[in-house]
């Protein structure tokens, strides 16, 4: 294995000490991307090969068309004619400390049984299936056995409410939904099948549901509910792979944007593929040994890449975690760390900074020795949480990769490779783009602004992994991505480059959130409050928070006739919970009388943020009123007061 040495300099940043390969990498794609690219995609297993290595039709690309292949095939059968056939694939971890091991050749059976089962119930190649499901073994299964039959899946969130499954099923349109019984969640048990019954009612598309028994619930199961169990032990253990076309869809996954409806983002299967293969070989350095633990949720897209495809592909064992870091105790992730002899941890800011919060003791009196790398991903790392990682977790001897990546990207953009690099760290920074990804920081007119200088975050060429479209919706597509600056991808966060070209996220520039890591939309939850009964217009904006990064503030204008109160505050919370799902609670909630907008009566969240965070209010001369501003400000010192 390519094992980098590497030693630390006085300021608590790694150095190298090997040379590096990244600049020969680097000037291969320079001079001949279309070959690079080619090369990159030999790493996979295609069926036939493509005729052309991209079709760039502004903003669509086609990569590698006309070629033929299959995501589960990739994952599973290639790794059946090597001695991976008996090696752990999956390691489950249960939040109830039971665990269970699936080797590659288990898995390849399990999914195929579920497949054979798809096609029995009349599922093609185009099909969509809604998968609903926690973080258990049937999970990845279920989206592998879609890929082998070339359906799409739609893996929703396990956190989301009803009202998010009839949204993203009725979209879709998907024949079927999987679901369980139940899922664990911090000891309690979330009533899975009893929200997917309330979401089935609005949803004509679905004609089956399928369910895995989980919690053992006491579940309601009508005559169109199948237990999981009883119609995959009667398959076979083999299903061949339908050939996908390099940009068929494999999946769609919705995502939260600045408008009130979430974006159906689709990948499809070679481009997608093929840059999370490589990704993961540079950044991960995958070695046959290593026991990877990312600890993402499916239901996001880390989950989908890097627990689900890339590691598979790879062939690697990996940790699957089914619950919460800190529950029953705040050492979950250590535990399982010292249990497996996990090599390489890949976590969020959020998750860390809750555990460093309990100090150091804690995971010291674990064994994390069998670390090699540490990552993190989903939002911004503050400095002391990165040295924390790595002097505390790491010992001082792992790099951390800070990797910054979007649903839409498919794969990691940004971050350091030690893979193919050995650079100098700087706690805070991703460091460098991937090779062939071209990323430009721009200002306000879409032109290229100087290093050290704060503007948007573009990308400049079409790369593998981007997103093939939103589903039914190229003109949104078009919209959001690629009309905001001419001839770039818009990825809507603000960034800034430094002198010696390191690239800082600073954050999202537009109205969309990241609460513990999870994306949500503020135009989204202001829909969901005013559809309460009580409530006539929503503005919702976010305060930093020590350890979710950021929390929901909701600014709500009351109907005539209705009287704020405590109570209401609390059902209007618990409606929202209920609607959209746990993770959009409200941290606080604050009845106005007026909005602060502009003469052309948009919300001013951005004024309301800087209010909520104690920053200093800029230009105000646009608002339709000034007097909701002072009223606002006025009612949350009020509050503040009263903390
Ligand atoms: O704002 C950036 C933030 O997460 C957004 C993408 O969210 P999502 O599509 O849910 O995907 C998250 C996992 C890839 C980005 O626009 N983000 C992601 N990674 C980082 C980050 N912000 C700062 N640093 C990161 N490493």
């Amino acid at each position: 294995m390519n094992d980098p040495q590497f030693g630390k300099d006085e300021n608590q940043e790694i150095i190298s000490l090997e040379g590096s390969k990244i600049k020969k990498i680097k000037d291969e794609v320079q001079k001949n991307p279309n070959q690079f690219w080619s090369d990159c995609a030999k790493n996979l297993v295609w069926f036939k090969e493509w005729e052309q290595v991209l079709d760039w039709k502004y903003p669509f690309a086609k990569w590698f068309r006309g070629g033929k292949l299959n995501a589960a095939y990739n994952c599973l059968d290639k790794h059946l004619t090597t001695n991976k056939k008996n090696q752990a694939a999956i390691i489950w971890e249960g939040e109830d400390g039971k665990s269970v091991t699936i080797t590659y050749s288990q898995l390849f059976r399990r999914v195929n049984q579920l497949a054979n089962a798809f096609k029995k119930m009349g599922i093609e190649k185009g099909d969509r299936i809604t998968i609903y499901l926690p973080m258990i073994p049937e999970l990845p299964i279920s989206m592998l056995a879609c890929a082998r039959i070339g359906a799409i899946h739609s893996v929703i969130f396990s956190g989301f409410s009803s009202q998010s499954i009839i949204d993203r099923v009725n979209d879709a349109k998907s024949k079927i939904i999987v679901t369980a019984d139940g899922g664990y969640r911090r000891g309690k048990i979330v009533p899975l099948k009893r929200i997917v019954d309330e979401a089935v009612k609005h949803t004509p598309s679905i004609e089956k549901v399928i369910v895995v028994k989980r919690t053992y619930e006491d579940i309601i199961t009508g005559e169109n509910d199948v237990w999981y169990e009883n119609i995959v032990n009667r398959e076979s253990s083999f299903c061949p792979s339908e050939w996908m076309e390099s940009n068929d869809p494999l999946f769609i996954l919705y995502t939260s944007g600045t408008t009130g409806k979430p974006k159906g983002v689709v990948h499809g299967n070679g481009g997608y593929l093929t840059h999370l293969y490589n990704s993961a070989k540079w950044v991960f350095n995958f070695d046959p040994t290593d026991i990877f633990f990312c600890t993402a949720d499916i239901g996001w897209i880390t989950g989908h890449s890097y627990v689900v495809y890339a590691p598979l592909m790879h062939g690697v064992t990996e940790v699957i975690y089914e619950g919460a870091p800190d529950f029953p105790s705040p050492d979950q992730y250590w535990k399982i760390v010292e249990k497996n002899g996990v090599t390489i941890l890949y976590t969020t800011p959020t998750a860390l900074r809750s555990y460093m919060r309990y100090g150091n003791e804690i995971p010291n009196s674990y064994d994390l020795s069998s670390l090699r790398l540490l990552g993190t991903v989903g939002e911004p790392i503050n400095p002391e949480v990165w040295k924390w990682y790595f002097n505390v977790i790491g010992k001082n001897n792992c790099p951390i990769i800070d990797t910054w990546w979007q649903t839409e990207t498919g794969g990691i953009m940004i971050s350091m490779c030690p893979g193919i690099e050995n650079i100098k760290m700087k706690p805070g920074s991703g460091s460098f783009s991937l090779p062939g990804i071209e990323i430009e920081i721009v200002d306000d007119k879409g032109s290229r602004i100087k290093d050290d200088k704060k503007g948007y975050l573009t990308i400049k060429k079409p790369w593998p992994g981007m997103l093939l479209s939103l589903w039914n919706n190229n003109e949104r597509y078009k919209k959001t991505y690629w009309e905001k600056v001419d001839n770039s991808f818009f990825a809507g966060d603000f960034a800034y480059i430094d002198k010696d070209k390191y690239i800082w996220i600073l954050g999202r520039a537009d109205d969309v959130l990241k609460v513990s890591g999870h994306r949500l939309g503020t135009i989204e939850l202001e829909s969901a409050f005013v559809s309460h009964p009580s409530i006539s217009e929503a503005a919702v904006t976010s305060r930093s928070d020590e350890i979710k990064g950021e929390t929901i503030i909701a600014f709500l204008v009351l109907k005539k006739g209705i009287e704020s109160s405590q109570h209401l505050s609390i059902e209007v919370n618990e409606y929202i919970k209920r609607t959209i799902g746990p993770i959009a609670s409200a941290e606080k909630i604050f009845f106005v009388n007026k909005l602060p907008k502009t003469r052309s009566g948009k919300i001013m969240r951005r004024l309301l943020k800087s209010i909520v965070n104690k920053e200093t209010i800029g230009d105000i001369s646009t608002l339709e009123d000034e007097a909701s501003i002072e009223e606002i400000t006025h009612e949350l010192d009020a509050i503040n007061k009263q903390i």
